[in-house]
């Protein structure tokens, strides 16, 4: 139900989700499926799959899906809790992975299903492939290596032929709605014009932060919004500092935003790293040696970077069967780039990737702020730890938009008061380039204490800006998350997954989670939280 006043459309619905990526659609879908109405607010443009760029990290997912798939007989969902248990640095929590794990099979059928075409050989059955931190071949794809676009246009289409969902492009999520602390909807900018979306349950499924970095594997529009939103509507965040560093987004100097991905399924089909001098990069670095986790793999080449002084290290494809059939979005990236690599080696570097920490959630996709959910990048669930194994991200998206959906369904009869929302307060914004370039000097692959502190002082310095549109809601997203990111990599003085302090090396006993919230305006550090069911 929709009517109009003199600032904007009020919109009242079962459920609204805030982003149009894998988590997102399969939370719309499910929650259709269940009989609700459903409003998606997309910030990016309608959907055009012609367009050079697309606006979600989903599109430009390349390796695949991680699931153990029935009758292979020697993998199982225990053997892929103890790969993503290794990979994670001992911060991934057993007892919330294994459940999401276990949903692979079934949420991969489930697309199947929608119509997704998944790679298969000439016996009919599934190809799987390899990716680092997996010790055995799991990972499904499709279009070789264009399985996040090949899903997202599956969830897109589906979702524009369902009728009760209502698909609102170019919607801009401004803030969370609050009445006594229970989230009751959002406010979104679109058309210059501020609206209002009433429901008893908000999904945000807005994805990752890449834009807090210059150069990165993510498209323009994952600027952190929904870490934003969470943390001025009072959610709890945890893991922020393990921002994951792909160790293979091609090299091309000086170009800002989003850089080609070479997906690590090109080492799992016998792509090698080696140095400007030919040397392998991870030998004697790790038993797994380029099919190390990632963090470990990204580390090894930021150390041969050092070491030779050559500002990239190379991927040779040269044993790589057929290389152009198997990866063409890959190839198609790097001839967009003008990058020749006649001699089958690949300029790589590690580039900012994926952040494993988030929105803390609970097993069905609860906050600590009743009625917000989230799921996704944008959520913290215990799956990656400090570092994320490579092909669960698809996975959980898929896993956790489903939960989600069910939520939504069990909240579907709470009371949501008609409110006046609040008007928008300004907010603390730094240059967006200068915030980029601050993080990736200060708060990249490696990090210290003095580089912390000298982010935190010039952000702290930034100043009050009123947020009148998308860009300066992006904007202000990232300098609170650069806030939230920096707060949480001083506080852990120690080195774990893809967090490495060069002045604090060791890795601790005991790992455990760090949780922040903002009280008065301040990033602040608090005890763990436990959410339940009345959420
Ligand atoms: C890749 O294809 O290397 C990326 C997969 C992922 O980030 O999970």
């Amino acid at each position: 139900m929709t009517s109009d006043n003199s600032d904007g459309t009020v919109t009242r619905a079962d459920f609204v989700v805030v982003g149009a990526g894998v988590a997102g659609f399969t939370a719309a879908l499910a929650a259709a499926e269940r009989g609700l109405s459903v409003v998606v607010l997309n910030k990016g443009p309608r959907w055009d799959f012609d367009r050079a760029e697309q606006s979600t990290a989903t599109f430009y997912a390349q390796g695949g899906v991680a699931a153990v798939l029935p009758g292979v007989v020697e993998d199982s969902v225990d053997l892929h809790l103890s790969d993503t248990v290794a990979a994670g640095g001992g911060l991934t929590d057993p007892v919330a992975a294994r459940p999401i794990l276990a949903d692979g099979w079934p949420a991969v059928a489930e697309l199947i299903d929608l119509g997704t075409h998944f790679d298969r050989g000439a016996d009919g059955d599934l190809l799987r492939t390899r990716e680092g931190g997996h010790s055995v071949r799991r990972i499904v794809h499709s279009g070789g290596d264009a399985t996040g676009a090949a899903i997202q246009r599956s969830l897109s289409r589906a979702a524009g032929a369902t009728s009760t969902i209502d698909c609102r492009d170019d919607a801009t999520v401004t803030s969370v709605i609050l009445d006594g602390g229970v989230c009751v909807g959002v406010t979104y900018l679109s058309a210059g014009r501020r609206h209002a979306v009433f429901a008893p349950s908000v999904l945000l499924a807005t994805g990752g932060a890449g834009q807090l970095y210059a150069a990165t594997t993510n498209p323009a529009g994952a600027s952190a919004d929904g870490i934003a939103l969470a943390l001025r509507a009072g959610a709890v965040v945890a893991d922020l500092e393990f921002i994951q560093f792909h160790p293979t987004m091609l090299f091309t100097p000086g170009v800002r935003g989003r850089r080609t991905l070479i997906s690590e399924a090109v080492r799992g089909e016998g792509g090698r790293l080696v140095d400007v001098d030919g040397a392998s990069v991870t030998a004697g670095v790790h038993p797994m040696g380029d099919l190390a986790p990632r963090d470990v793999v990204a580390n090894a080449v930021e150390t041969a970077i050092e070491r030779t002084g050559h500002p990239c290290v190379y991927l040779d494809v040269g044993a790589v069967d057929d290389f152009a059939r198997r990866f063409p979005t890959v190839g198609a990236g790097i001839a967009a780039a003008g990058v020749e690599i006649g001699d089958g080696r690949i300029p790589v570097v590690p580039g900012a990737h994926y952040l494993c920490g988030g929105v803390v959630t609970d097993e069905d996709a609860r906050t600590s702020v009743p009625g917000l959910l989230a799921a996704g990048e944008v959520a913290r669930t215990g799956l990656h730890g400090a570092n994320r194994l490579a092909s669960n991200s698809l996975l959980e998206g898929l896993v956790m938009g489903r939960r989600a959906a069910r939520t939504a369904c069990l909240r579907r009869a709470e009371p949501v008061a008609d409110l006046a929302p609040a008007a928008e307060l300004p907010a603390t914004v730094l240059p967006r380039t200068r915030l980029q370039d601050l993080m990736s000097r200060f708060v990249g692959l490696r990090r210290n204490a003095a580089g912390l502190r000298q982010v935190a002082e010039e952000i702290a310095g930034a100043p009050l800006t009123v947020i009148a549109d998308g860009v300066a809601v992006e904007d202000a997203s990232l300098t609170l998350t650069a806030t939230a990111v920096v707060a949480a990599a001083t506080a852990r003085a120690e080195s774990r997954g893809s967090h490495n302090r060069t002045d604090h090396p060791h890795t601790d006993t005991i790992g455990t989670s760090r949780m922040f919230r903002l009280v008065d305006g301040v990033v602040a550090e608090q005890s763990p939280v436990v959410i339940g069911p009345g959420g």
